[in-house]
């Protein structure tokens, strides 16, 4: 009897080079859903989306479209999207408020905000059947199913669908500094989201984004007319400030031009356990302008001068939570990235309010938010042309392999969590260990 032979995942990774397939090949992109993002914690949304009981969004994860719902003690729950009467989708828009119950559109069901069935319209044709209510509202087969397990860390709320498999806290690890950071830059040491993300579609394998999101090589490369074109307005606008400096926002374009590779060269990416990477480097915010004295004092009101020196002092340009975020903490932005298929990726772009914090600190989070990350921005559009053109040539006949050769054999190896020697920033170390933590998961 012929049998379905499983590809050998192990041999498509090698230590600097991975086969073309893995970005391309559909089948592969059903095992990665499976194995990766059906299984391990994924970050569903931030508990300020849902304020009130009943209110709600729907979140997909891996192929799952799912519903994140305010219940009624408080607790945020997590559930398939789907009714267990003949499978009609619960909720078709993206967020609301649901009541107090959620009611299917299709035969009038309705189910507590924790998914249990609540009632069934003339339930006696039921009876003797195993959708009988009778028994309690437990019953499985007329619930909507729950996520296998929700976790909530300072307000992020991550499911998996596994319900084995480490604790949120245990999976994060090291990159667990990017909520943290975040939150305690905030006086009241919580974040808030904006609400309303840009939503893109990216005409890509969702692996293209992540492992560029710590390509420190490609800055000044992708991004080199924008900087330039930023940095000459600077110029004139510091000249006309007399002494004065220009407005923060040209610096965060200039900086494309103005970060050259050897000084990207002099940051350090340091690789974790399941795929997680943290880029060091700060982008010089912590300019001495009234709004950014005006933060300080506050902070300094609410930590002491010691404590907000440790805070402000955290030396992070992004930290990859894999395989579904990239977060810039000093920035209080986010990317969740929610693939689609094989080549279509779909990449919510979020940001917060620091809670406590002047006006002006959220003004600057926005404007790095409009300038960089937003859809409008050239900087996301350089990166969207190159993920494409990267699907397309990987989907070509000429050649087999994508490399990540650069610095291999330098990194520096201690206790499972590997460094980029020095001067070695733009390494591709952080994509090396994207793919042993992918093929690991693979694997097993
Ligand atoms: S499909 Fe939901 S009540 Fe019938
Ligand atoms: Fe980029």
């Amino acid at each position: 009897m012929l049998q379905e032979r499983a590809p050998n995942f192990a041999k498509m990774v090698e230590a600097d080079r991975v086969r073309k397939e893995v970005y391309t090949d559909a089948q592969i992109f059903e095992r990665e859903m499976e194995r990766i993002h059906e299984t391990v914690w994924i970050y569903c949304g931030h508990e300020s989306q849902v304020p009130r009981a009943g209110d709600y969004c729907t979140v997909q994860i891996g192929r799952q479209p799912m519903i994140m719902v305010r219940g009624k003690s408080g607790k945020v729950n997590v559930l398939y999207n789907r009714c267990p009467h003949r499978g009609n989708m619960i909720c078709g828009d993206r967020e609301g408020n649901t009541g107090e119950q959620f009611r299917c559109s299709y035969h009038a069901w309705t189910f507590q905000l924790d998914g249990r069935l609540k009632n069934i319209p003339m339930k006696s044709a039921y009876e003797g059947t195993r959708y009988q209510a009778k028994g309690g509202k437990d019953n499985p087969d007329c619930s909507m199913k729950k996520a296998a397990r929700v976790e909530n860390y300072r307000g992020f709320v991550f499911a998996s669908l596994a319900s084995d498999g480490p604790s949120l806290k245990n999976f994060l690890g090291k990159s667990i500094v990017a909520f943290d950071d975040m939150c305690d830059r905030a006086p009241a040491g919580e974040v808030e989201v904006v609400p309303n993300c840009f939503r893109v579609i990216q005409h890509s394998n969702w692996k293209l984004f992540l492992e560029n999101q710590l390509d420190a090589l490609h800055p000044s490369v992708v991004h080199q007319s924008t900087g330039r074109a930023a940095h000459e307005v600077e110029k004139i606008l510091a000249k006309k400030a007399r002494g004065g400096a220009a407005p923060l926002s040209y610096h965060m374009l200039s900086a494309f031009a103005t970060v050259t590779i050897d000084k990207w060269d002099d940051f350090q990416t340091i690789n974790y356990p399941y795929g997680h990477c943290i880029l060091t480097g700060y982008m010089g915010l912590r300019p001495q302008d009234p709004d950014t004295l005006a933060y300080d004092k506050v902070m300094i009101k609410a930590y002491g001068k010691k404590r907000f020196e440790q805070i402000v002092g955290v030396n992070i340009h992004h930290v990859l939570v894999y395989p579904g975020l990239s977060v810039q903490s000093p920035l209080q932005q986010l990317r969740a990235v929610r693939p689609l298929g094989v080549d279509r990726t779909l990449t919510e772009i979020w940001h917060f309010r620091l809670k406590g914090a002047p006006e002006a600190i959220y003004r600057r989070s926005l404007a790095y938010y409009n300038l960089v990350n937003s859809p409008a921005t050239l900087i996301n559009a350089d990166d969207l042309e190159n993920f494409w053109k990267c699907h397309q040539g990987l989907s070509s006949d000429g050649g087999d392999w994508v490399s990540l050769a650069r610095h291999h054999g330098r990194d520096i190896e201690k206790d499972g969590v590997v460094s980029s020697g020095p001067k070695m920033g733009t390494s591709e170390a952080p994509m090396r260990n994207q793919m042993k933590a992918w093929a690991k998961f693979m694997q097993a």
